[in-house]
């Protein structure tokens, strides 16, 4: 459209187009038994090509937990031969938060797929935590301006949310996340096989988000997870997979259907309890899980939504004993630090958050369970009062 500017900037042209995404998301197990076709028909979906080149990257504590998957990935690709093609053998990344900080590893991964010449009709395939996918995503988003990806998530956390969103990145400047891109994947593959092995501060890591979900959006599911909440910690297959498929399905719904799903404006809902649960992991020099900390960032603001009357006593209180029964914390001797000046460390977790976002601080506080608020000022008396309250349920 060319209109000559009434204001005298002269003649503009508006430049308008529209992207669409899509991508699958499958629920499944045994992803690479030799029976499965789910892989193969995820990296085939667009019908462009009869073979595809495609390199598999392992998160290197999933490797150890699964000494014989590389093997295993190995003859599923071997006998897809007639539309897979390996560029290389499996290659292991580095697993955990240590994949996040700083460039090392984006720049050996973006190493690795230029030696093998990797192009972007090329599928990258990520089999790993959350942590090790946002570093990859972060890379593969890079190489070439954009590879397919497909993710297949291995924890709880990375399944229910992490993996399935559009978001990648890594630590840097001293500020979690702060180098990233916003690239939806090719595809997701949540195979729920993969869980068994987790040690139990990942297994439950994946329910912090899920309470996060629930409590601002969905009631139903909130009383569900209040009320399975022990099965989960008890490791129950049937709610394990419940659980993790509602969550997923959540954050796909307010990914797809929010309005935002780059995150342009300043409200970020889904980051119900991360201000401070950011600020707890950086804190705790990454010490604390990202799902601890946002059960500590869940509580924390749940008692401030309490004390200005958002949130009724007892549904505080369920949080809380969801949470608890789930295996999660509540609180964390390190919410407490403070500077020489005796002002708490943690409140500089909203200054970042802001940054993060952009514009004007937008928390989100839950409204009763289900429905939620966007505040712009939290009032560090009632940060104070929630750390003292939450001290004391510990
Ligand atoms: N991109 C997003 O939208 C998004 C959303 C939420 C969280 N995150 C990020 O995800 C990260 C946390 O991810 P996480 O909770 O998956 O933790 P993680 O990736 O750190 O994994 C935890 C540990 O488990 C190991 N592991 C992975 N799968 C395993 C398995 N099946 N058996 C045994 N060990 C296994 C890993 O090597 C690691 O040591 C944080 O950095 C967080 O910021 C990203
Ligand atoms: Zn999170």
């Amino acid at each position: 459209m060319s209109d000559q500017d009434a204001t005298g900037f002269g003649d503009v042209y508006h430049q308008r187009f529209t992207v669409t995404f899509d991508y699958p998301v499958h629920f499944t197990r045994g992803v690479f038994s030799p029976q499965s076709e789910t892989l193969a028909r995820v990296i085939g979906r667009r019908g462009d090509a009869t073979v595809h080149t495609i390199l598999v990257c392992i998160d290197s504590g999933l490797a150890r937990a699964w000494p014989a998957l590389a093997p295993t990935i190995e003859a599923y690709v071997h006998r897809h031969a007639s539309s897979l093609a390996p560029a290389g053998p499996p290659v292991i990344l580095p697993g955990g938060e240590a994949a996040k900080e700083g460039w090392v590893a984006v720049h050996e991964t973006l190493a690795h797929i230029g030696r093998l010449r990797l192009d972007r009709h090329s599928c990258v395939i990520g089999v790993g935590g959350g942590a090790m996918l946002d570093m990859l995503g972060l890379a593969v988003s890079l190489a070439h301006r954009g590879l397919r990806l497909v993710r297949i998530p291995t924890t709880t956390l990375a399944q229910c949310d992490a993996s399935v969103g559009v978001k990648n990145g890594i630590d840097d400047n001293g500020t979690k996340n702060f180098a990233g891109t916003f690239a939806p994947p090719f595809g997701v593959i949540v195979d729920f096989d993969f869980l068994r092995t987790l040690a139990p501060r990942d297994w439950s890591g994946g329910l912090a988000e899920a309470f996060k979900v629930a409590m601002i959006r969905d009631a139903p599911f909130f009383d569900f997870l209040c009320d399975h909440a022990s099965a989960f910690a008890a490791r129950d297959a049937a709610t394990q997979e419940a659980v993790i498929r509602r969550c997923a399905v959540l954050h796909l719904d307010h990914i797809g259907q929010g309005g935002d799903p780059f995150e342009t404006g300043s409200a970020r809902p889904l980051d119900f309890g991360h201000w401070s649960a950011h600020q707890i992991e950086f804190m705790s020099h990454y010490r604390i899980g990202h799902g601890q900390a946002v059960a500590i960032g869940l509580a924390l603001d749940a008692h401030i939504a309490l004390q200005t009357g958002l949130v009724a006593s007892a549904d505080f209180t369920r949080l809380v004993r969801g949470l608890t029964d789930g295996g999660l914390p509540v609180w964390d001797s390190c919410i407490e630090a403070r500077n020489d000046r005796g002002e708490l460390l943690l409140l500089a977790g909203l200054e970042r958050f802001r940054e993060h976002l952009g514009g004007a601080l937008n928390i989100t506080l839950p409204v009763g369970i289900g429905a939620k608020r966007e505040v712009h000022v939290l009032d560090a008396i009632h940060i104070e009062t929630a750390i003292q309250a939450l001290r004391t349920l510990s």
